[in-house]
Formats: C-alpha cells, structure tokens, sequence
C-alpha cells in the first residue's frame, strides 16, 4: 500500500509516522511519500520518519519530493495537511478580528473564513492533480477547515473524507475515565467539524448502554475544566460540547484573554522551530514528547484506523468523520458536510443515523451550515460582497458594521493570497 502526505513537511507528521508504526496490523504500508515546497523541512521529517519506522523494524519506503504530481502517483490514499501561508497567516487570522471585537481564531469565525479562503483553491488543484494520476485514490482531508473544504471537495466529485481529531480525543480522554478500552467507547457525536456535541457515551458499540450521565456526575469538574467551560453548564446541557463551541459559549470572555496573550500560532512557531531542532538530531528516532503538546493528539491514530477502513484493511467498524448530511440531520441541505459516527467501507463512509437533535444545537448547526454555504461560495468565486455575506451569516458576526470592518481586514491581510483581490 502506497500512502503519500502532501504537507508532509509538516513538523505533524512524525506524529503520523508513529502511529504507522505502531499501527502496521491495521495498515500495511509498504512507502510512504511525503511531499512538500519547503525542501528542508522535508530532509528533517524525512529523516527522523525513516528512523521512526527503522527503530520499530517497519520496512517501509520513506521517499520525500517537492514534485506533487510524481508524489501522488500510484498513491492507494492521499492525506491532505497542509496549511497555506503558514504559521504566519494563521497568526493574522487570530490578530485581526480581535480589532473587531471578534474571536481570533484559525478555524472559528472571520479568521476561519480567510483560512478557507486561502486554502479552497490549492486543495481543489492538488485533487485534480490526484484524479489525474489516480482516479481510485482516496482523499483524506485534515486540512482545516475541514468541513468547507471536505464540502470544495465532494462538490467538486472527489472520493474524499474529512477527518478531525476532536472525536478521537473524547474516546480516549472518556476511556481513561471508565477504566475500559478506547474501543469499547462509542460517541454519539453530533454536528459539523468544530461545532460537535457528544449527546452520548456508549459502552461496547452504537446500541450498548449511554454512560454519560454517570461521566458527567463523576467526572463533570475535569471535563469541564479541559474545556475551560463552567461545569454548570454541562450539567444543564447534558451534553459535552467540542472545546470549539467556548467560542460561542463564552465569546467575549474568550476574546478578553486572546486580546492579553501570545496567541496560539506564535506558541506554535517556536514549538515547530524546537521540533526541527530536535527532528536535525540523527540519534532521534521516535516522536519527541515536545509534539504531544500540539492539538493533534491521537490524530495519527484516527488516520491510520480511516485509511485502513477505506482501502479494505481492517480499521474500527465505525468511526467520526465529515461525510455528506444526505438527511442524516433532516433540518440541514444534503449537500452540506456533517460530522458524525459512520461505518467505513471501501466504498466510503455510511453516516450511522442520529436521534433528533435538540433545538438548542441544531439551531446553531444551521446557521453555520448555511455560513459554510456562503463561505464556501466567497472562496470558489472570490469578491468583496461574498466575503461580506459569509461573515455577515455567521451566528459570531451578523451585524453589517462588523461584517464591513472584518471583509476589509481580510482581504487586506490576505490579498497575495487571493487571485481576484
Ligand atoms: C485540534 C483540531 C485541529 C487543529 C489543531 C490545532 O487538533 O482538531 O483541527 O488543527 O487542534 O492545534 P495546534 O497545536 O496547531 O494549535
Ligand atoms: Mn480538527
């Protein structure tokens, strides 16, 4: 099996190498390529990637090229991770709508849109490109944000499928909690990528017996304090939200914090120049303890698990991943992207069904539904008034002044990245 990463320069990837690895009953890999600009970043990742596997005894090929379309040639799967522009934009993105009075964040909001800006148009050509060498390859889309471009992608016929860690993170973090095995948790996880709830913990499988009741009672105060919410609130909902939805849930609370810290990219700029210190290193060969203090825990393993599924191995019977609604959520467009437990096949995933989902988030799935709708537009079409409509439809803007001085911010932050600005 031939996997290739593009933005496999990404200081993530020995994070994914790892679980290949470990994980090489699930997934047998025989070469690995990773494609990249940035030549060297690619010589440090490649290297240590090949130590990783050659300290566990894998066998497989690690090759590195900035040439895309040699690298996804005869690929089975391509895994997408790539971040356009880099820590730098992505700082902008948490900057800006900070000035007005908007949270400042790389997937949430008006620094989300300009993310999807940015990035629609480079993952649409690189799937192209993939189609051309190999029109049976799967598309594995981490690249944020991952419900607008999992949406570019289907839209635009492509075999892909989105995939986030958040749901991953809950298994483990609730596994611990129960004392039983990550396996034997079964999420009832509900929403669009970064606006998920978990509305049930089940034990052994999608029917087995809903535990969150007992988690939120024994465990509610460390849940809530992961998510830096008031546990209060989780005993009213009843539900355990996404870390993404404090954002909403405490707007400007979380804007006064953003406005007195570093924010979140410059703290991952000096991680990632730590990691390639440490990655230069030739006695290095397993993942520093440096990259578990990334947001992308475990993502190795949800990866491995999907792209086993997908090209027939053998992988968890269901897994989290963004797939088309198709009436899954009958209040949302089938043609939007939801987040949701479904059985992975080799045809792709079949979103298990949901039971009715309370107003009190399938309003918000709506409204942010029909953003995506929008933003995904502004991003295929470009132009100032898309732009505008986008923020003035999201539930943390909606309001013209603000739609107005966030629109101008973002194009001018972002116009050597946008072919019609
Ligand atoms: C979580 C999210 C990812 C996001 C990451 C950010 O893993 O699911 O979509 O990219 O956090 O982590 P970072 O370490 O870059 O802040
Ligand atoms: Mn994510």
């Amino acid at each position: 099996m031939k996997l290739t990463v593009v933005g496999g320069g990404s200081t993530y990837t020995p994070e994914l190498v790892d679980g290949f690895a470990r994980l090489r009953d699930t997934l047998p890999l025989k070469e690995l390529v990773l494609v990249d600009p940035a030549a060297d970043r690619l010589a440090l990742v490649g290297g240590l990637a090949r130590r990783i596997l050659a300290r566990q005894g894998h066998d497989a090929r690690v090759v590195t090229t900035s040439d895309l379309d040699a690298g996804v040639d005869g690929a089975d799967a391509v895994l997408l991770q790539l971040r356009v522009g880099g820590q730098a934009a992505r700082e902008q993105d948490e900057t800006w709508p900070l000035e007005c009075g908007c949270v400042g964040q790389e997937t949430t909001g008006a620094g989300g849109l300009a993310k999807a800006l940015r990035t629609v148009p480079v993952v649409l050509d690189i799937a192209d490109r993939v189609r051309r060498a190999n029109p049976q390859a799967w598309i594995i889309d981490f690249t944020n944000p991952v419900g607008i471009v999992t949406r570019a992608l289907l839209q635009a016929g492509h075999k892909a499928v989105g995939l986030c860690n958040v749901a991953i993170g809950f298994q483990r973090r609730f596994a611990r909690m129960l004392d039983v095995a990550p396996a034997d948790v079964h999420l009832d996880h509900v929403g669009l990528n970064h606006l998920t709830w978990e509305t049930g913990v089940r034990l052994g499988g999608p029917e087995g017996e809903d535990v969150l009741p007992r988690l939120l009672a024994e465990h509610g105060g460390a849940i809530a304090s992961d998510l830096h919410l008031p546990q209060h609130l989780l005993d009213r909902l009843g539900t355990v939200p996404s870390y993404y939805l404090r954002y909403y849930y405490a707007h400007d609370e979380v804007v006064r914090e953003l406005r007195t810290k570093p924010s979140r990219a410059a703290e991952v700029a000096a991680m990632e120049r730590e990691l390639l210190r440490m990655y230069g290193d030739p006695d290095l060969d397993e993942k520093p303890e440096l990259l578990a203090r990334r947001g992308g825990a475990y993502y190795s393993e949800a990866a491995v698990d999907l792209a086993a599924a997908l090209l027939g191995g053998s992988g968890s019977p269901y897994q989290v991943v963004n797939a088309p609604n198709h009436g899954i959520l009958p209040f949302l467009p089938d043609d939007a992207v939801i987040e949701v437990q479904a059985a992975v096949g080799r045809s792709g995933p079949v979103p298990l069904s949901v039971a009715p989902v309370d107003p009190l988030y399938a309003g918000l799935m709506a409204h942010v539904t029909a953003y995506e709708d929008l933003a995904l537009r502004a991003a295929l079409e470009g132009g100032r008034d898309r732009v505008f409509r986008a923020l003035l439809a999201h539930p943390l803007i909606g309001r013209y002044d603000a739609a107005d001085a966030l629109t101008d911010r973002l194009i001018a932050h972002n116009r050597e990245h946008l072919s019609w600005a």
